[in-house]
């Protein structure tokens, strides 16, 4: 297939030459809320609002972002006053998403839990047990269940709250990958913390983040829709969005569920004994049983499932094909349903990073515009930009392999 030709102006410029603005989130970001939980986010705040601004649409314009993550998409969509419906699989990310989305709601209060009355021993199961002691699991687990049984408009604030202090708590089971979070190996690495400092955490974390809260007279008005759903799925009706803004996981192996395990595990999912939400969600390291063999897939993608299968490295034919493959189709799918949902004339802007598989570069931008162009959309821009700290540069392995470095892109298509 060959390359669609690449106009020179990106949409940012509106004529004045290419946006300074890099959609990478600078390191220490806390525009929009972005520092109120640390979300593996493709892109800025400032950069997303800025990109819906330069857009020409209409007040009446519904922007969508089908791996909305913390919900940045959503967020500067609302404040540029546009509807929004943002997707995403996690019920993490969706929780600060939402309160990112209701920031300005600064009458979320919490009120504390009685203690249950029961023995430590009842906690053994839980899954918070792989970083706590059980009485300390007790406590937390109280809290967690308060907050299930509160609407949703007031849970947004404590939960986040409650997700920083177990973060807090158990920072050294993060190791190098970010993505990466381990479990204790003994008894002795267990986290105990009394009832009474953690209460004191939580409130703290809720005032911290009650500070951040946007003012009332920046209210926005339109609504946002955040839905816990897949991206091959997309619980929107056809024919009705007009902006796609979003950045898919990329394949860099980063594993959302194992990333926010500890935030899984508040809400009660223990993902080392049910696989069903790690293996759903794009990029997993898991393989499933049931990927379409008859993958309906561009020259590009096609000729990345055969570099990675030629492969001399242990594994590269059997379980490495298959994890590219699986992704490859997820990619797909969500593709299809972007094209389903969005009116004719709609514009889709894509963040993807490219990546290696050892010395094979992973043309992802390339990918998706070959994928998108088989889906009837035309390439408006293509804007790389250079990024420096890549998972692959942080996993020791990798590094052998990593042969330039890799550009983070920007892609603006239009639905012919
Ligand atoms: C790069 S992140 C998006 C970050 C987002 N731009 C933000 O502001 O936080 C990709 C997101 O895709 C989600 N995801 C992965 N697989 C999915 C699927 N099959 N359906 C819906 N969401 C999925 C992940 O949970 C993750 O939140």
């Amino acid at each position: 297939m060959t390359q669609p030709e690449l106009p020179v102006v990106s949409p940012l410029d509106r004529g004045q030459g290419r946006s300074a603005l890099s959609p990478k989130r600078p390191s220490e970001d806390t525009a929009g809320l972005a520092d109120v939980f640390p979300y593996y986010a493709g892109f800025g705040y400032d950069w997303a609002r800025a990109l819906l601004k330069s857009l020409d649409v209409a007040d009446t314009a519904v922007v969508l972002d089908p791996w909305n993550g913390s919900g940045t998409t959503t967020l500067a969509a609302q404040h540029e006053g546009f509807r929004a419906v943002g997707i995403d699989r996690n019920p993490v990310a969706n929780i600060v998403a939402r309160l990112r989305a209701d920031a300005y709601l600064t009458d979320q209060k919490m009120t504390v839990p009685s203690a249950v009355q029961v023995g430590d021993s009842e906690f053994l199961d839980d899954p918070l047990c792989a970083w706590f002691t059980p009485g300390s699991t007790k406590r937390i687990r109280e809290w967690a269940d308060h907050l299930s049984s509160l609407p949703t408009g007031e849970s947004g604030l404590p939960y986040v709250a409650l997700f920083r202090s177990i973060r807090a708590l158990t920072s050294t089971f993060e190791g190098s990958n970010p993505t990466w979070v381990k479990r204790a190996k003994s008894n002795e690495d267990l986290v105990t913390v009394s009832a009474a400092d953690f209460d004191s955490m939580l409130m703290e974390q809720q005032e911290f983040i009650a500070s951040r809260a946007i003012p009332s007279s920046d209210t926005p008005t339109p609504p946002v829709n955040i839905a816990t759903a897949l991206s091959d799925a997309l619980p929107v009706a056809n024919d009705c969005v007009d902006v796609v803004l979003t950045s898919p996981p990329y394949l860099t192996r980063i594993d959302y569920a194992v990333a926010y395990t500890r935030e899984l595990a508040v809400l009660g999912y223990d993902i080392s004994k049910d696989r069903t939400l790690r293996s759903a969600l794009m990029g997993t390291t898991l393989i499933r049983k049931n990927t379409d063999p008859n993958l309906l897939i561009g020259e590009t993608a096609r000729s990345l499932i055969e570099d990675v299968t030629s492969h001399s490295s242990k594994a590269s034919s059997g379980y490495y094909r298959k994890q590219v493959v699986q992704y490859l189709s997820d990619l797909s799918a969500g593709l299809d349903e972007v094209t389903r949902v969005t009116k004719d004339g709609a514009s889709l802007h894509l963040v993807v990073q490219d990546s290696y598989y050892k010395d094979i570069p992973v043309k992802l931008a390339d990918i998706c515009v070959e994928e998108c162009a088989m889906r009837g959309w035309d390439l408006e821009s293509l804007d790389p930009y250079v990024v420096k700290r890549t998972l692959t540069s942080v996993n020791r392995a990798a590094r052998k392999y990593k042969k330039a470095d890799v550009s983070e892109t920007v892609i603006t298509l239009r639905k012919a």
